[in-house]
């Protein structure tokens, strides 16, 4: 089975959703839920955007070990130069350099002709490569792109040493059919493309960012990138909890899997939605509060008798969980910290202690304390400055 790669960008194009605004410690705890839930790269922002984004990219690629770090620059040397002064202590610094390659953008954004973007895209990834190991070039709104063009600035920018090509679909334009055969195009007509990796990247302003993503995968790309909750520009990236639910489900059908622990999706949902303070919709697939739940007699009668008659993924799958043990005003801190501990918490005595009072005071206003308020709880313990 093929291996997937997954690029998470929820701490760069998820927090380029309008209204959200992560602090340094609400990224941070983010950064450490996206490494237990094994995604392969994170973009952790955009370094050369503000200081407390530096600061913020660099405090994750000096504490996340397990998970490659990357940042994004713009085909700018001071760009790449700030990005590497962010990421250079992490464990496998990689940079994020892109550039558009569409007509509309060329002319009207860049200014530039077309000959100048592949001598800018060429110049900016061999300077990124004297120091980044790992290189990864974006053709910013490639599925707008003359494909021969794509295609000879690939070549180039692949021979100047980049290790990663992604084709973003950057106004969730392209359509399953069209995006797949950008990939396949490049497949059969870059005669250096097997020394890079395909990735793809889907905006999901027509809703087609997820099939999109999986038309790629289909059509030899080795890496997907989105965010969690679909959160992003616009109307968002594709879902990277959907991608993997997916591809899990319909391994029948896809031969390609990711390398994510299913179990930590609800969490790192849950906990992007709070921090993030973008709401997850009810009925959003896989991590939305009906996703498992039955309405319908006959449904209810279905699944009663076989799970599978109407629940296609189980609830424990994406670490959906029935509690049994009720949190309550009689509950004392040793069933406290026991509880912390079934849901995966490990704080030091003087968090606990914290989060404890906490919980003490919503059970003088709530009779019974469920997972959700634990989690609120928790959070704002784990992220107080
Ligand atoms: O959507 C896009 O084109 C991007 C690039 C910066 C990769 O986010
Ligand atoms: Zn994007």
């Amino acid at each position: 089975m093929a291996r997937v790669n997954i690029f998470d960008t929820t701490l760069r194009d998820g927090e380029q959703s309008p209204g959200v605004n992560l602090n340094r410690l609400e990224k941070l705890e983010i950064a450490k839920q996206l490494e237990r839930l094994g995604v392969d790269v994170m973009e952790a922002g955009f370094p050369a955007s503000s200081q407390g984004d530096f600061e913020s990219v660099r405090e994750i690629a000096n504490t996340i070990r397990n998970v490659s770090v990357t940042g994004l620059a713009r085909a700018v040397k001071s760009d790449i130069d700030t990005a590497w002064e962010a990421l250079k202590d992490g464990a496998d610094p990689r940079l994020h350099v892109f550039i558009a390659t569409s007509p509309i953008h060329m002319t009207y954004k860049l200014k530039k002709t077309p000959e100048e973007v592949i001598e800018k895209a060429v110049e900016m990834v061999s300077y990124a490569r004297e120091r980044f190991p790992k290189v990864e070039w974006s053709a910013e709104d490639a599925s707008r792109s003359d494909l021969s063009f794509l295609a000879e600035i690939i070549e180039k920018v692949i021979d100047a040493g980049a290790t990663v090509i992604n084709l973003p679909d950057t106004v969730g334009y392209t359509t399953p059919a069209e995006y797949g055969s950008m990939f396949r195009y490049m497949r059969e007509n870059v005669p250096n493309i097997d020394k890079a990796i395909l990735s793809a990247h889907c905006h999901d302003d027509l809703g087609m960012a997820l099939a999109n993503s999986i038309a790629a995968v289909e059509n030899g790309a080795g890496q997907v990138e989105g965010t969690i909750n679909g959160i992003g520009e616009r109307a968002g990236n594709a879902a990277l909890e959907e991608l993997a639910v997916a591809l899990k489900i319909r391994q029948d059908f896809y031969p390609a899997e990711t390398g994510l622990t299913l179990k930590e999706i609800k969490r790192t949902s849950d906990l992007v939605s709070k921090l993030t303070g973008m709401h997850v919709p009810r009925n959003k697939a896989v991590v939305g509060q009906n996703a498992f739940a039955h309405e319908s007699g006959i449904h209810q009668d279905g699944v009663l008798k076989h799970a599978q008659t109407y629940e296609i993924i189980t609830p424990e799958m994406v670490g959906v969980t029935s509690n049994s043990l009720v949190m309550g005003k009689h509950s004392g801190k040793h069933a406290f910290k026991d509880k912390l501990k079934q849901l995966g918490y490990d704080l030091s005595d003087e968090k606990v202690l914290e989060a404890f009072t906490e919980f003490k005071k919503l059970t003088d206003t709530k009779k019974e304390v469920t997972d959700d308020d634990l989690f609120t709880i928790l959070t704002d313990v784990q992220t107080k400055t």
